[in-house]
């Protein structure tokens, strides 16, 4: 799930990516790469071996990039010096895609007798490979050790995914989705220069299901967006994320998620996970009350024409959490008195932070990917945020977690 930003907080905007492209079918996915990388804002330089330009040209690259390719070793096209050294110089990172079984070979043993094998050698940015192949090449012992051998050094591997291959066969050595690779290059770089690196920050997401049955439970309406996008956000910002969600979205690269449901097990493994947490950002709709008891069999209807559920409340989560350290950031979703509200729950929580949202109004709050929030502080200020994606509310929110731990420490 991508959160596309309303307001330009892209995180690969100006940084340089060198796109090493190997002669695999999946060389039509590298264009459907390239092109995405550069919608980030990314400044997209492509090398091909002579493999992949017998797959896809590099005019195709070249388009979409609008800069020129680079294809042949003894004919470089930089504007001064050795092209692929001028180029290893100025990547941000790296990215193979698709990666051959006899380029990750190359890539092992140091070799470089392709524009790719040249620029992969040369650099010192990280490098991602994400490799296509047919399972059995995939799995062969040479390639399995190749790739034990490159990650010792440091190599990234994003994939082979799982599924139908184009021999047809099942098995693993599909390239990974162009949209996923793009997560993991910012994942990456995130870890390598984010103003939040090293920071762990635990983000909850979703409302929870308390059983009334084995078959009904009471819910909310929180479809957990924007406990994602703040995960996604504070991974792009190069913090260890984990996200204690009730919702099934996939999981964003790089973020480790603890799948929960009812509020006994997000108590617990916010408990858990906020032991060594820099940061709390209590994003989901918490559910207030639980059946006092759930049935062990499906409740039938014959014979009842009333059917009272008594409920009892459940504790506060983040109230309760009392780590010394932990910046605490909530939310007041609210119908009424938005401001007046979330200013005592601010208080009423220990929280540092509250995001206050309205979620009466259409293009804010549940389901939407837009939100309109405002951020109160425990020092009285309120800083009110237009409409924007729910990714540039978690940057926004982000900031001021960033602000108050380089407070602190
Ligand atoms: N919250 C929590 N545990 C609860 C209830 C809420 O940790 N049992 C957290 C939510 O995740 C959110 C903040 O507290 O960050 C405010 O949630 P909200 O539902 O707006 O507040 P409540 O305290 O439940 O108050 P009310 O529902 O009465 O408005």
């Amino acid at each position: 799930m991508t959160t596309r930003p309303l307001d330009g907080s892209e995180p690969l905007a100006s940084r340089h990516i060198v796109l090493g492209v190997t002669g695999s079918i999946a060389c039509y996915k590298a264009v459907d790469l390239a092109s995405k990388l550069v919608q980030a804002e990314a400044v997209v330089d492509v090398a091909l071996t002579p493999a992949a330009t017998a797959f896809v040209t590099p005019l195709a690259f070249r388009s979409i990039t609008g800069r020129e390719p680079h294809t042949d070793m003894f004919r470089p096209n930089g504007e001064h010096g050795e092209a692929h050294v001028e180029l290893a110089r100025r990547a941000d990172l790296m990215l193979i895609a698709p990666a051959t079984a006899s380029t990750i070979a190359r890539l092992a043993h140091g070799m470089a007798d392709d524009f790719v094998s040249l620029t992969a050698l040369a650099t010192q940015a990280p490098l991602l490979v994400a490799p296509a192949m047919d399972a059995q090449m995939w799995e062969h012992a040479a390639t399995q050790a190749n790739r034990a051998l490159l990650e010792q050094r440091g190599v990234q591997f994003v994939g082979p995914a799982a599924g139908r291959l184009a021999s047809g066969r099942m098995g693993a050595g599909r390239l990974v989705e162009p949209a996923d690779i793009v997560e993991h290059v910012k994942a990456r770089l995130g870890r390598e220069r984010g103003d939040l690196r090293g920071r762990r920050i635990v983000v909850t997401a979703g409302g929870n299901r308390e059983a009334i049955d084995p078959v009904r439970f009471i819910g909310n309406h929180s479809s957990g967006k924007q406990g994602y996008a703040i995960a996604q956000a504070a991974r792009d910002r190069g913090a260890e994320v984990t996200l204690i969600s009730t919702v099934a979205l996939p999981t964003p690269a790089g973020v480790r998620a603890v799948p929960v449901s009812a509020h006994a097990e997000m108590f617990e493994a916010v408990r858990e996970a906020c032991r060594n947490a820099d940061a709390l950002i209590m994003a989901a709709a918490v559910a207030d009350y639980r059946p006092a008891g759930s049935a062990t069999h499906k409740i039938k209807r014959e014979g009842a024409d009333r059917l009272t559920i008594e409920l009892v409340q459940n504790a506060d989560i983040i109230a309760s959490i009392d780590e010394p350290r932990l910046i605490k950031v909530a939310f007041a979703a609210e119908t009424d008195d938005l401001l007046a509200n979330a200013a005592r729950k601010l208080r009423a929580k220990g929280a540092r932070l509250m995001v206050a949202n309205d979620v009466s109004a259409t293009d804010a709050g549940f389901a939407v990917d837009t939100n309109r929030v405002a951020i109160l502080d425990d020092r009285g200020g309120q800083e009110d945020l237009p409409l924007l994606s729910k990714y540039d509310v978690g940057m926004r929110i982000l900031d001021r977690v960033g602000e108050l731990l380089r407070e602190v420490r």
